[in-house]
């Protein structure tokens, strides 16, 4: 027994002890009895209750340590890239070709590092109220047109292919917190290309649903199995499995997009199944100013 349920025994136990001390009579009247027992009862459950929270605390606390150790993992893993390739620009001086491709590699490590900050520095600021969405007018296909332009050469990387389609009724601009936009999106396009074999493709499509502009994120890859869709968008929410777990990542992508999502009043949901590919679908409310244009 720990030492919180001996405490709960012992603070629960003194009335009943002072009782027996100062009465001769505890043993044979059947109320004291039945008092005792019914005490017995709530001393049980109280220890019971009391394991029952500890157990919960110590799974928590080897979750929370598991996650410190995939996110330092993931914030050690650029800065390995970055030092690399720069020792080996200043040691090598290699030929200005290599030169380039190490200055890419290195930027590209850099941005993922930024992007794992960000994510687990809003997160937490939107937890706490502090950070809220700034909807103002953007245009959607020039944030389209950036997100795409960053996407695409992991995608070409990958062998995947990315499609994109806005729909006629779409209008030009949305009400909305564009950084945010630009998050959510590029979360879920870098989840799709992370878990689309090569050979797949995935596909952006935005389309007028109602009061709302409706975003899917389609892709062909390896899907998830029904179990865990409900939890998905959980904070450190990542699917174990066999071909899951070769692919890093903290869980906090799709936590971030439902806070991001929920921020504009909208709603986020997957729908997918194992090896039948995976579709992420939000819906942001439009804003009152609905300009329409090219
Ligand atoms: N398009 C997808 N196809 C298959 N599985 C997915 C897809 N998107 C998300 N998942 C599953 O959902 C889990 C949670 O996704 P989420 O984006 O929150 O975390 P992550 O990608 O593991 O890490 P992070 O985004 O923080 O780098 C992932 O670990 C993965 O198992
Ligand atoms: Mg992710």
């Amino acid at each position: 027994m720990s030492f919180a349920g001996r405490l709960a025994y012992l603070l629960a136990a003194l009335p009943f002890l002072a009782d027996f001390l100062e009465s001769g009579r505890w043993a044979t009247s059947p109320l004291s009895l039945a008092i005792n027992a019914g005490l017995s009862v709530l001393i049980l459950v109280i220890i019971a209750l009391l394991r029952q929270a500890r157990t919960q605390e110590r799974r928590i606390n080897s979750l929370r340590k598991l996650m410190n150790q995939a996110i330092i993992h993931d914030l050690k893993n650029p800065m390995t890239s970055i030092m690399g390739c720069l020792s080996c620009l200043i040691n090598d001086s290699p030929a200005p070709a290599v030169q380039d491709r190490l200055l890419r590699i290195a930027l590209h490590s850099c941005r993922s590092q930024m992007a794992l900050l960000e994510t687990l520095v809003d997160t937490t600021r939107i937890e706490q109220g502090e950070l809220k969405a700034r909807r103002a007018p953007l245009v959607i296909r020039e944030v389209i047109h950036d997100i795409l332009e960053d996407a695409k050469g992991a995608a070409a990387h990958l062998d995947v292919t990315l499609k994109e389609s806005v729909a006629t009724d779409v209008p030009a601009e949305l009400n909305a917190d564009a950084e945010f936009l630009r998050r959510i999106l590029a979360n879920l396009l870098h989840n799709a290309l992370k878990y689309t074999p090569a050979g797949g493709s995935v596909s952006l499509d935005i389309r007028l649903e109602g009061d709302a502009l409706r975003f899917s994120v389609k892709d062909t890859g390896i899907g998830i199995s029904p179990k865990h869709v409900e939890r998905l968008f959980d904070k450190y929410y990542r699917v174990e499995g066999s071909d899951q777990s070769t692919r890093r990542g903290s869980g906090l992508g799709l936590y971030f997009c439902r806070l991001a999502v929920e921020a504009h009043g909208g709603t986020i949901r997957v729908s997918s199944a194992a090896d039948q590919g995976t579709t992420v679908v939000f819906d942001i409310p439009k804003a009152v100013k609905e300009d329409r244009g090219s």
